[in-house]
Order: structure tokens, then sequence, then C-alpha cells
């Protein structure tokens, strides 16, 4: 396939329908006799997209393209990453800016309705949300069918997907009010339950959310106070939680993201389209990867062991992989991981030990990877995750609780996305092909004929 040059000739023009042929830029695809020419869609920003739509009809032909490396499952105007230059925008603005100088409720805001919001808009937007974090009291006898020692991702699964069993009134996708409404719960309530998940499994009282705190106070709130005491939130450690939530709020079309699209492109309902979300998150290759981080560290134990453990990640024969290092999108340092770097060190300042063992192992592992040629070849840097853990860790958080917290953060994206996809017209429900390499038709071969043993089966007939 290549570029044709705007007044070039196809080989076979009936192979072209007309408005594709007037498109300001094609590309030129050639299968045997035929040639296509597709239309080129412009981005803002990034990579321009061969729109190959109308390809299988024409042609016969499927793309195919397992991981989605080279492809865009959709046009989106909500995040931006350059993963060779190591940037990511929110609706065009700079991750660090937004980390530095904003807060994670105006952060949902820029998300979700595309700019910044005014004081006014500031004002009632953080009413809205604060209004709804309460979850319905039934929710509480809900929780009570877990196991104590339940995985807390396994809990939020079934709890926000419970939520559609719960909220009724907001579930019509197609009615934009219900749509808002269930926005607006969904960033509200999420962390009450992630706060009922964790104390569920330490066996304490739920905590009731406080309506006079601030996003990420009243989440700390929730988890660490007992009623046995007062607990005065440290606003060093809340505003670490923020930075934190604002980090992991969206980033384009990664596995979970594309999940809540996909379930969300049949008309789900947004509330079990983001439990869909949450369970792809919770795979070590996405979310799971902040826990599996932390432990990996953890079984480092001393900087003496890594050259141990950087052979491991090296030798093709071993499934290990060094967790929190390599990106499908950055070729370059995750720039969410500089800040969390920043934010990890603010916190264990604050209180834990500032020269922690583990961030030790994690500093003097990081700079033996980013001087090693295989890392160096495959432009493998550290992730957002491979600082979160020690920062979460010094929060007081289990590691069980990490991906939770991601799930947290992440949900307004996954509604971002979903709205985005819900509000557009020309909405298709997702269906991929595929490349069929399986038996061709044959017909059915009755019991009597299939053999007896085991391993003679019907390949062993005839
Ligand atoms: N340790 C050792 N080798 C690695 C690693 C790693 N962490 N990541 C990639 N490689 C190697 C891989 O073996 C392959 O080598 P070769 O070309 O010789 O076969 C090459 O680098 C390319 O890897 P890939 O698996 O084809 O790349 P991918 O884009 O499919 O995978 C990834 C991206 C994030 C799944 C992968 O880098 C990985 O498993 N990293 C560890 C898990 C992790 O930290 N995940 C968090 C991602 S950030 C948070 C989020 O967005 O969810």
């Amino acid at each position: 396939m290549s570029k044709s040059d705007k007044d070039g000739k196809p080989k076979n023009p009936e192979a072209i329908r007309k408005d594709e042929a007037t498109s300001p830029e094609t590309a030129r695809l050639t299968i045997g006799e035929n040639t296509y020419d597709l239309p080129i869609r412009k981005a803002t920003m990034g990579p321009d997209v061969i729109d190959i739509q109308n390809l299988y009809r024409r042609s016969g032909y499927f793309t195919f393209d397992p991981g989605y490396t080279s492809t865009a499952s959709c046009e989106s105007q909500i995040t931006f990453i350059d993963g060779e230059k190591g940037i990511l925008l929110y609706r065009g603005y700079p991750i660090e800016q937004l980390a530095e100088y904003g807060d994670y409720l105006e952060t949902c805001y820029l998300l979700l309705y595309g700019d910044l919001p005014t004081q006014a808009e500031r004002q009632r937007f953080d009413n809205e949300i604060t209004r709804h974090t309460m979850v319905h009291e039934q929710m509480r006898t809900f929780f009570q069918g877990f196991r104590r020692d339940a995985h807390p991702m396994a809990i939020m699964v079934a709890v926000v997907g419970a939520l559609s069993a719960f909220y009724h009134d907001s579930t019509d996708i197609n009615d934009p009010q219900q749509r808002e409404v269930a926005t607006r719960r969904m960033i509200a309530k999420i962390p009450t339950l992630a706060a009922m998940a964790y104390k569920y499994s330490l066996g304490q009282p739920f905590v009731y959310p406080r309506n006079d705190l601030d996003y990420a106070s009243n989440f700390l709130h929730m988890c660490f106070s007992v009623p046995a005491e007062e607990y005065k939130v440290n606003p060093v450690l809340a505003r670490a939680m923020d930075r934190i939530f604002i980090l992991h709020a969206d980033h384009e079309q990664n596995a979970s993201t594309s999940t809540v699209r996909l379930a969300g492109s049949s008309g789900a309902n947004p509330f079990a389209c983001i439990a869909a979300g949450i369970a792809s998150l919770w795979g070590p290759a996405h979310g799971g990867a902040n826990e599996a981080a932390l432990n990996m560290l953890e079984e480092i134990g001393t900087p003496e062991n890594i050259p141990k453990y950087i052979a491991r990640a090296k030798d093709k024969n071993d499934p290990f992989r060094l967790m929190g290092f390599g990106h499908r999108v950055y070729k370059n340092y995750d720039p969410r991981a500089r800040i969390m770097q920043r934010t990890a060190q603010e916190v264990l300042a604050e209180v834990g030990d500032p020269n922690d063992p583990l961030l030790e192992v994690a500093r003097q592992l990081e700079q033996v990877a980013l001087n090693d040629e295989y890392f160096i070849e495959r432009k493998l840097y550290p992730n957002i995750d491979f600082y979160s853990g020690i920062t979460l860790r010094a929060l007081g958080f289990p590691t069980s609780m990490f991906t939770v917290l991601f799930a947290l953060a992440r949900t307004v994206g996954w509604i971002a996305h979903w709205r985005e996809m819900i509000a557009d017209p020309k909405r298709k429900i997702g269906r991929p092909r595929q490349l069929y390499t399986g038996p061709v038709m044959r017909d059915y071969v009755p019991m009597s004929r299939r053999g007896t043993g085991l391993g003679e089966g019907i390949h062993n007939q005839d």
C-alpha cells in the first residue's frame, strides 16, 4: 500500500467509489489486479488514519491486527498521547500542569465536558458530586454475601455492576438526562464502594462519606477512620491521593476503556459497562501491574539481587517481566511515572521512611534497566505503576487495594469515553471480524465411528 499522489491514476478505476476518489488525500492499496483508494482522515495531533470502513465490502478482504497495534478503533477528542515524546494531554492540557495546578474534580469536569470549569460551573459540579456520595443502604447487605478474604477487585466488579440493580432511573442510555445522572452517581459513589470493599476485608464497620471534605480527603476518611476515635486527614496525603487520581483519570483507548466502549456499543447500561472496564483493568498487564510491581520490589528485597532479576527479565524462557516497565504506547519515559516518583518522595517524607529500602531498590533497578542494552533497544521505560505501589503502600493501602484505586480514578475516563460514544449519531455496535484458520466444513461423525479410547478420536478414523 502506498499513499497516492493526489492526481495519481488508479490501476482499476471501477474499484474506486466516487466519494473516496474525491477525498483530498488517499492511500492506495493494490490487491492483484485491483487498486483501492482509501480516504485518509486527518488528526489534530498524532498519526492520521487510513479509513478502511468500506474495504471489506469493496474488496472482500479484512485487515488483520490482533493487538490493535496499528488500528484506531474510534474517533475521540478526550485524551492524546505521544508515546515517542512521552506526552500526555487531557483535552489538550499537559498532565504535568493538571497535576501541579489542578485537582481531581476539576480534571473530571474537563474530561467529561471538554473544558476547565468556570467558578460557577465548578461549584455546581462539586455540589452535585458531593450530594451523591452515599450508596443505597441495601448495598451494605449486598456486601455481606462476599467472603471476608475476597479480592477487593472481585467485589468491585460485582458491586459496580449491581448499581444498575439499585438505580434503575439512570439506566436509559437514550435519555441524556439519565446519562448525566448516571455519570455523577458513578463518580460520586465509586470512592464509597471502594472504601467499603476495603473496610469489609478488614472486618471494620463501613464509614459513611462526609460531604464537607474534598474528594480525596473524603476517600481517605472512609478508608482509614474508625468510629472509636477521631481521624484527621493529613493534607499532604490528601493532596498526594488527589494527584494519583489525576494521573490515572484517563489514557485514551487502553484495554479497559476499549472494553467499556465495546460493552457500551451494544446499548448496555453504564453501570454494567463500567463493571466490564473494572474486570479488564484487573489483569497484571494493565491495572494489576501496580500490585505486581510492588510484589516484585518486595521479592527483590535488596539492591544486590537486582542483577538476578534483570537477567530473568531478559531470559526468553522465563515468563518473568519487570513489572512497571514497558508500555504499548510510551516508547519514552511515561510522563506520569515522573510525577509519581516525586509524589512517592513527598509521601515518604511525610509519613514513611524517606530512605525506604524499597524506594532504593526501585531507583537502582530503574538505573540498571535504563542502561541495559535489552531495555534500551526495546525502548522499555518505567511506567506509572513502577512508583505507584511504593506511594500507595506509604499512604497505608495494602497491595490488594492498589488496582481498586486505579479503577476509582479511571471511572471518569471510562464514563467520558462511554458518553462520547453514545452521543455519536453514527454509533455502531463493535463487531470485529477474524482470520479463520480452523477446520473447513465437514460432516458430523456418529459416536460409533469415533473410536473407543483416549487419543484415538475421529482424527484416527478412516
Ligand atoms: N520486562 C521485560 N521485557 C519486556 C517488558 C518487561 N516489562 N515489556 C516488554 N518487554 C519485551 C518483550 O518481551 C518484547 O521483547 P521481544 O521483542 O524480544 O519479544 C518487547 O519488549 C516488546 O514487548 P511486547 O509485549 O510486544 O509489548 P506490548 O506493547 O505488547 O506490551 C506491556 C506492553 C505493558 C503489556 C508490557 O511492556 C508489559 O508486560 N509490561 C509489564 C506490565 C506493566 O508494567 N504493565 C503496566 C502498563 S502501564 C499501566 C496501564 O496503562 O495499565
